[in-house]
């Protein structure tokens, strides 16, 4: 029996798209890329901006010809955008066999079984819950793993629609987390990413409290992880100590994503992101005092309401001032049930996109001078893949989650090697395979 699973989305479905495989797997079924050999087909959507789910109700339409085709395939639609619209999927596709919210998770198998056994099509959305199990995944990459530490969100920033579909922020137990990571280590895995929408405020709600600087030391010391990164930051909670332990530990890379959303303190304020920009600003000086090459990312959204084109300068401003090594920027997308989504929005589509390809020239321009300054030094590349760039050509990310492409032996897959940038571009870089052992040079990244 074969498995098709489709992700979309960040980072955190991934993983639960390992734990659903590792489920399957155990009920016998393999995973399969070819959709039309599946026995069953899962969907692990996303919602977090009206056009991924959009996208969503097209890429489920697109299955009925084969569910006509094939009656036998089991079709699941499964995570956020599941948890948010429930039994509306069940409604609008006939043809959909199962509709699983994100913490049903654990229980897929027994509804596969019953939908099979009893015939009939099935909606299970739990509103909270917590049945987390880190250690059954069935990990999609042999040297890179993907570790969540906190699920869900507390902080209600108005725009976002993900505390209302992965529910209260609760952490893992640190000792589960290092037994999980002294396991990968064992078993080859390179590099962790730990996740969390705000992996800062970490471990309050545990028995025995643990900051995330305290993990993330206690994690640096498991020996043969090489790369240990994390993400999603969030300034609000952003400490001094975590700075200090990023700089001493070899093994924690050196680039944080920490998104900024707007650079107006009213829209800011509006958006209950509970800092200013100064504030932003005095995180990003001590950074950049303790770890000057440290690359920093960010996410920006364009057009909340009640933004006007002075807000939207505050924002262009505070991207020039940071020079942000790149920038993830979204248009404000309202989203049913959040606060914003009752605000008055009088700003013209037509004006936000003007606004959004202003933000994305400025942004361009900066990514492509930073990745300048990288031309001729020689950094770690952890090899991830073959290239598109061409014959021979092998692809692999820096500390600073720059994309680099080298000529190179596909053997040279899942190890990490030296390169020499020998040009930027503004949207990876090109390199040299160094035949030096040590890469590890300082990068200075915002100041001239
Ligand atoms: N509209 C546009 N962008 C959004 N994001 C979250 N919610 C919305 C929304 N309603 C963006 C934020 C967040 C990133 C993952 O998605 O920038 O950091
Ligand atoms: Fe959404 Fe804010 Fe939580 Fe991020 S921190 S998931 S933007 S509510």
């Amino acid at each position: 029996m074969k498995a098709y699973i489709e992700t979309f989305g960040c980072q955190m479905n991934e993983s639960d798209s390992e734990r659903i495989l590792y489920l399957l797997e155990n009920m016998g079924y393999s995973k399969t890329s070819d959709i039309s050999d599946s026995d069953i087909i899962i969907l692990n959507t996303c919602t977090v901006r009206e056009k991924a789910k959009n996208r969503l109700y097209g890429h489920i339409g697109n299955l009925k010809k084969l569910k006509d085709e094939k009656k036998d395939v089991l079709i699941c639609v499964g995570g956020c955008a599941s948890q948010d619209l429930k039994e509306k999927i069940i409604d609008d596709f006939p043809f959909v066999d199962i509709v699983f919210g994100t913490m049903n998770i654990p229980e897929l198998p027994k509804l596969i079984e019953k939908r099979i056994s009893t015939g009939k099509r099935i909606c299970s959305i739990k509103e909270e819950g917590f049945d987390y199990n880190i250690f059954n995944v069935s990990r999609a990459c042999k040297f890179k793993a993907l570790i969540p530490i906190t699920i869900g969100c507390d902080n209600y920033c108005s725009y976002c629609i993900v505390p209302f579909v992965r529910g209260r922020e609760k952490s893992i137990e640190p000792e589960k987390i290092i037994k999980n990571i002294r396991e990968l280590a064992g078993e080859g895995v390179l590099e962790i990413t730990l996740l969390g929408q705000n992996v800062n405020s970490y471990g309050k709600n545990l028995d025995k409290p643990c900051t995330f600087s305290e993990l993330l030391e206690k994690i640096s010391e498991i020996e043969n992880i090489k790369r240990i990164r994390f993400m999603t930051s969030h300034p609000k909670d952003f400490s001094d100590e975590l700075i200090n332990v990023i700089r001493e530990k070899d093994n924690i890379v050196k680039h944080i994503h920490l998104p900024l959303q707007a650079g107006s303190d009213k829209i800011l304020k509006e958006m209950n992101r509970g800092y200013t920009r100064e504030d932003y600003l005095n995180i990003v000086e001590n950074i950049r005092n303790i770890i000057p090459e440290c690359s920093i990312t960010t996410d920006i959204i364009v057009g909340f309401p009640g933004e006007e084109r002075k807000d939207f300068l505050d924002t262009l401003d505070m991207i020039e001032r940071v020079r942000f090594n790149r920038a993830f920027t979204f248009i404000y997308s309202p989203r049913a049930g959040t606060k914003a989504a009752e605000l008055e929005d009088r700003i013209q589509p037509a004006e936000k996109r003007k606004w959004f390809k202003e933000l994305l020239e400025v942004q361009n321009r900066i990514s492509y001078g930073e990745n300048k300054k990288l031309a001729n030094k020689k950094f770690e590349v952890l090899v991830e893949g073959k290239s598109t760039k061409g014959n021979n050509m092998l692809e692999g990310r820096m500390e600073n989650n720059e994309i680099v492409n080298f000529k190179g032996d596909k053997k040279l897959i899942g190890s990490i090697v030296p390169v020499t940038i020998t040009e930027a571009r503004s949207f990876y870089l090109m390199g040299e395979l160094s035949n030096e052992k040590s890469a590890r040079e300082k990068l200075v990244i915002g100041a001239d």
